[in-house]
């Protein structure tokens, strides 16, 4: 057990959209937004009790790294010297092993001239089977005008590799005897990365045209989800990697959520060439919800913004490659609000 205590932050605006997160994992407890009779409710999954997020294995609300998503059976080379990390997932490497940072605690600040607290973490060199010490930042913003801003930085000191995401499960009915099925989702994407059985890439980069993934105007979740299509069966629903098309690691619009009956719609933007669209498949009624019962499948959905799983075993994927000397920079933004209906752009 650490010898740390869980303690809570909490970030709100002039709009009065609050925000509650762990020094546990950076761990996201509570979003609280309006709808449209100006309703306020919690969007996110999380447990009532904070001592269940020690053992938290669905990952709600947490800060994932140092390599999100899958390695495949956790090894991986730089410069001809192989590494082995912790594996977690059957043969595979997930969300950074055993005590990745959704595990750890780490050291919060205010910043100073901001509503933003810093979380710091130091990553020995060796942890969970990674090389180099990793120093890593990471900011949560919550901006006036309904912006939840998170800014991921790292230096290491010895040539390693990094992929760092955001785990929040959103259900914008605020309901999460609900599930998402009936969310429209867009998604800024024509290409995706189908899996193999152990949901690892297979490299192809496919068309999501005339396939159950095409989200490029406002789609129901709940339209395809369960089409008989292979990719839909591996991943028990949605559990699949967009490619996003910002070759200069711009911030771009990657997704967008919306919830016809209260109209809440949440905008999430990146820098990354990925964001995976985790529609919560594996919650199968273990896990207590906050208003009471358990959490099922597809109660909540993620929108992890990041570089494509295994990519340091596939050379044509983006490199995940960070080197001494240089600065691992990246933003994502989730952006809330309420409008009468959506138009698609
Ligand atoms: C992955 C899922 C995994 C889940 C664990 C997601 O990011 O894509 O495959 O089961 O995290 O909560």
């Amino acid at each position: 057990m650490e010898n740390f205590e869980i303690k809570s932050f909490r970030l709100s605006n002039k709009n009065n959209i609050s925000i509650e997160f762990l020094n546990l994992g950076g761990i996201i407890t509570l979003i609280k937004t309006p709808d449209k009779n100006n309703q306020f409710s919690d969007i996110v999954l999380g447990f009532e009790d904070f001592e269940k997020y020690h053992n938290n294995s669905a990952y709600f609300g947490a800060i994932i790294g140092r390599y999100a998503n899958r390695i495949e059976s956790g090894k991986f080379k730089i410069d001809g010297n192989e590494y082995h990390l912790k594996t977690n997932n059957g043969l595979n490497h997930l969300h950074g092993g055993h005590k990745g940072f959704d595990k750890v605690f780490w050291q919060i600040s205010p910043v100073k001239g901001k509503n933003a607290y810093l979380l710091y973490y130091m990553s020995p060199d060796g942890e969970e089977g990674y090389p180099g010490n990793l120093e890593v930042k990471v900011t949560y913003e919550l901006t006036d005008d309904n912006n939840f801003k998170i800014l991921f930085e790292a230096v290491s000191d010895k040539k390693t590799i990094i992929n760092l995401s955001q785990h929040s499960y959103f259900n914008l009915s605020g309901n999460f005897s609900n599930t998402v099925l009936d969310h429209l989702l867009k998604i800024n994407s024509k290409f995706y990365l189908p899996v193999d059985k152990n949901q690892i890439p297979t490299g192809v980069i496919e068309n999501i045209k005339n396939t159950p993934f095409d989200f490029e105007k406002f789609k129901f979740i709940g339209l395809d989800i369960e089409e008989d299509n292979l990719q839909l069966k591996i991943g028990k629903g949605y559990d699949h990697c967009y490619v996003i098309k910002n070759d200069e690691r711009k911030l771009v619009k990657a997704a967008s959520l919306y919830h016809p009956p209260s109209s809440r719609l949440l905008e999430v933007y990146t820098d990354q060439p990925g964001i995976q669209f985790y529609s919560g498949n594996f919650l199968d009624n273990s896990l207590p919800s906050k208003t009471g019962g358990n959490y099922r499948k597809w109660s909540g959905l993620c929108l992890e913004t990041q570089h494509f799983p295994n990519s340091p075993n596939n050379d044509k994927f983006p490199l995940t490659i960070l080197r001494p000397g240089e600065k691992f920079y990246s933003e994502t933004w989730y952006k809330f609000s309420v409008i009468e209906d959506i138009i698609d752009d």
